[in-house]
């Protein structure tokens, strides 16, 4: 086995001439759904999120309204929804996808003061300010990211929180870069908010969250396909034997002791702007 650096190389030089499409529609969904049940980022990010819940409820800025920008199918919003029934007064999802948007809706459409904006994008977000407005992994999927930052500050209320959750270039996403290169797609990560924000001028907290995964999903007769094509946001049934070897020596080679074995790193990035 050789080292991650190494790996990296042979992974790069590997894909040359390999089909990798990307996934779409149903294909997504079902992977993205795997990924995210195997992972404790997401339950880490819904506790911090309401972390920051209290504190504005304790600063009485009166009547909590939400905006999930990139809400997906409400998963992540459900957790809070459910935390914080009795203090929210009011929650908005917006998402260009009317897959997503439709989940969403049947997700949570109990919850007191609910609504969805169909196929809303970031982009063109109206309406009154809200308390709390925050995009979890959705900022490397917008054209211009620093338009997308000075959207969601728009609709933020004076008082109130934005808040942009972004990937850190960890090893994990250094391997699903080289498919996104390969796909032609430019990757964006917390590193490169973090600069943006400078650039503009705004004072922020950057939240390192880290959470890991077993390396057991990744290989073996133990790996999970949907879980490892979600990672590289990949179809990989066209890869060949080659490229697999080399993608599975560049998870092995990135693995870290955790508390459960050998994990690989998916830590995630809150970036709080206090308005
Ligand atoms: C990785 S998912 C994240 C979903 C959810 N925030 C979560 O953490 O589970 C990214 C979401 O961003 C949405 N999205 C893509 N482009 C967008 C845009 N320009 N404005 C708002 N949402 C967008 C996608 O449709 C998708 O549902």
């Amino acid at each position: 086995m050789t080292g991650f650096a190494e790996a990296v190389t042979q992974l790069r030089q590997s894909l040359k001439g390999e089909t990798t499409p990307e996934l779409t529609g149903a294909d997504y969904t079902r992977r993205h759904d795997r990924f995210e049940a195997a992972s404790p980022q997401r339950s880490l990010v819904a506790q911090s999120i309401q972390r920051e819940l209290t504190g504005l409820a304790e600063k009485e800025v009166g009547p909590i309204d939400l905006l999930s920008v990139g809400c997906g199918d409400g998963a992540l919003d459900e957790i809070i929804l459910e935390a914080n029934a009795g203090q929210i007064r009011s929650y908005c999802g917006i998402d260009p996808n009317p897959e997503q948007i439709a989940a969403c809706r049947e997700r949570l459409s109990h919850y007191p003061g609910t609504s969805f904006l169909h196929q809303g994008m970031a982009e063109t977000i109206r309406g009154a300010p809200f308390s709390l407005v925050y995009a979890v992994h959705v900022i490397y999927y917008v054209g211009d990211p620093g338009r997308f930052i000075d959207q969601l500050l728009n609709v933020t209320a004076p008082g109130g929180l934005t808040m942009v959750a972004v990937a850190p270039k960890s090893p994990m996403n250094v391997i699903a870069e080289l498919f996104w290169q390969s796909q032609g797609t430019d990757a964006l990560f917390s590193e490169d908010v973090d600069r943006l924000l400078t650039e503009i001028g705004l004072s922020y907290e950057r939240e390192e969250i880290a959470a890991d995964m077993p390396l057991s999903l990744f290989k073996g007769a133990s790996a999970d396909e949907d879980v490892v094509e979600f990672t590289v946001q990949a179809k990989l049934d066209q890869l060949s034997e080659t490229a697999r070897t080399a993608l599975i020596n560049a998870f092995e080679t990135s693995a870290i002791e955790g508390a459960d074995g050998l994990s690989l790193e998916h830590p995630v990035d809150c970036f709080w702007i206090r308005r």
